[in-house]
């Protein structure tokens, strides 16, 4: 058997194992551990009381003769239980498995759990649902959540594939007027992270490029809890 000369063994050349690059988690798949160790912890955090955007939005959702709603974010399920006891017909959606188990249980309580059915699922994924099947679509401080503008402007094209002519999707933000914007640590696109959360501080830019091709009803600005968080309120129909 003849040898190669040179450097190289004779033994037959030994291959490094393949490895991925290591890299790092996205941010909201640490944030999803983070939502879910915080429910487990806190369980029922946001109280029972309805937010005042679902309560809003369950009148628009009457006014409009809706009877489906799809809840995006619904943590445990304060608003979604107050949609089905208005009467809707509730999906509520989360990435947070141990929220959505809490909703369950108090739908259950509260006898409406014919009305309201959880999925878990990540916005960051097409939505779980065929075209034009839902009248109404509700999601209160979820698109502020760690998502990348690219991100929050696939889930609007899916909330619009999802909606049926002259649908209405009522969401709310934390925006650049926040007291924690500015504050803590940067993620790029306008996303902060403060004891933990990840929050993105919604330009007013941003929300009205969102409403393109739909018809803008209203952008309307409020506060919650003791910071206080400031919001705005976006109430946008698709076209009939
Ligand atoms: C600020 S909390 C609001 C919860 C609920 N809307 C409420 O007001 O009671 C945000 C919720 O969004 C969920 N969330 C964050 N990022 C998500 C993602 N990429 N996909 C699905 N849910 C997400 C969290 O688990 C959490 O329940």
């Amino acid at each position: 058997m003849t040898r190669t000369p040179g450097p190289t063994p004779s033994t037959s050349p030994r291959r490094e194992p393949l490895r991925e690059p290591r890299r790092e988690p996205a941010l909201a798949d640490t944030q999803r551990a983070h939502w879910q160790q915080t429910y487990r912890t806190t369980p029922g955090m946001y109280g029972e009381q309805p937010s005042a955007p679902a309560r809003y939005a369950a009148q628009a959702f009457a006014t409009a003769a809706a009877r489906e709603v799809l809840e995006l974010g619904a943590g445990h399920g304060r608003d979604a239980l107050h949609f089905a006891r208005a009467g809707f017909t509730v999906l509520a959606t989360d990435f947070s498995p141990t929220g959505l188990e809490q909703l369950r249980t108090a739908a259950d309580e509260q006898g409406l759990t014919e009305r309201v059915r959880t999925v878990v699922h990540d916005v960051r994924d097409p939505l779980p649902l065929p075209d034009a099947s839902v009248d109404a679509v509700f999601a209160h401080m979820l698109l502020c959540m760690a998502l990348s503008t690219e991100e929050v402007e696939s889930l609007i094209a899916e909330v619009r594939r999802v909606l049926r002519p002259g649908g209405i999707f009522v969401y709310t933000v934390r925006h650049t007027g926040d007291a924690h914007y500015g504050d803590g640590t940067g993620h790029g696109d306008d996303i902060r992270e403060h004891g933990g959360f990840a929050v993105h501080f919604f330009p007013r830019e941003l929300v009205d490029r969102l409403a393109e091709g739909w018809h803008l009803a209203a952008v309307h600005p409020f506060e919650e809890g003791e910071l206080p968080r400031r919001l705005w309120r976006i109430t946008q129909e698709t076209p009939r």
